[in-house]
């Protein structure tokens, strides 16, 4: 029955934003609210999946049934991901990771001076990009948060990451992207097929991406 689908499969779901510390009152951090990831979370679990949900939100309640790991930062989601990936059968990253981090972590409260305040920001590591290099057939999804471009760019990074499904959000349509209850998305496979979405209730939306990546993972069975 439909309600079991995923029963026998282990999914890794990241969700939420990061926080990038600057000293002990400061952070750097995104408009992600966590929705997106925790209804994939929920939807999967009715679906039959044992899930894992890697998450840098603290505000939202957690879906009975799925083992909750909170994270701060973008190098605390990554050290939790590679310590799981290889137990997994599917990994959908919703999570919006900073690309940046404060070079410098200072352990006071930096204090104010006349003048502008420069704060220099490296790189943090590419989760997704990481996966798609070690991945031994595990199912790889990624999200893509964009303005522009959306299916040039999602095109790409399916591509660059080697991922087999990104699902795009339009994060400037109304009622898409961050912080609402429903969006927009279109999602983009390997094989270059893609499916556009209407506007969505989150969970409804997370529905029908767990039913593509079900179909696509019959399709490989198949070939
Ligand atoms: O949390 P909500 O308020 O419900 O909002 C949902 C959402 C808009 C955050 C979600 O739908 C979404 O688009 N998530 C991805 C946001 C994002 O960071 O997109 P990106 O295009 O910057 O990153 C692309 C992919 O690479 C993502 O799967 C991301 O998790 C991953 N990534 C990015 C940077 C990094 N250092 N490591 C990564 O793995």
């Amino acid at each position: 029955p439909q309600t079991s689908i995923l029963s026998g499969k282990s999914i890794l779901i990241t969700a939420g934003p990061t926080k990038e510390i600057i000293d002990p009152v400061r952070y750097l951090t995104n408009r992600s609210s966590g929705k997106m990831g925790y209804a994939l979370a929920e939807e999967a679990v009715k679906m039959g999946a044992d899930v894992i949900l890697i998450s840098g939100s603290d505000t939202l309640s957690p879906p009975s049934d799925v083992t909750l790991i909170n994270v701060e930062s973008a190098e605390e989601m990554y050290n939790e991901v590679m310590k799981h990936f290889q137990e997994v059968d599917i990994v959908i990253k919703s999570a919006a990771v900073a690309d940046y981090r404060p070079v410098q972590v200072f352990d006071k409260k930096v204090k104010k001076k006349d003048g502008n305040l420069v704060i220099e920001l490296e790189r943090t590591k590419d989760i997704l990009q990481k996966l798609g290099q070690i991945k031994r057939g595990q199912f790889l999804v990624g999200f893509a948060a964009e303005t522009n471009n959306i299916e040039e760019y999602a095109l790409q990074k399916i591509e660059r990451k080697n991922a087999d499904m990104i699902v795009a959000n339009d994060v400037t349509a109304k009622g898409a992207g961050f912080g609402v209850d429903t969006n927009i998305v279109t999602i983009f496979h390997k094989d270059q097929s893609v499916k556009k979405l209407p506007l969505l209730s989150k969970h409804d939306a997370a529905k029908e991406i767990l039913a593509e990546i079900v179909h696509k993972l019959g399709d490989d069975r198949e070939t």
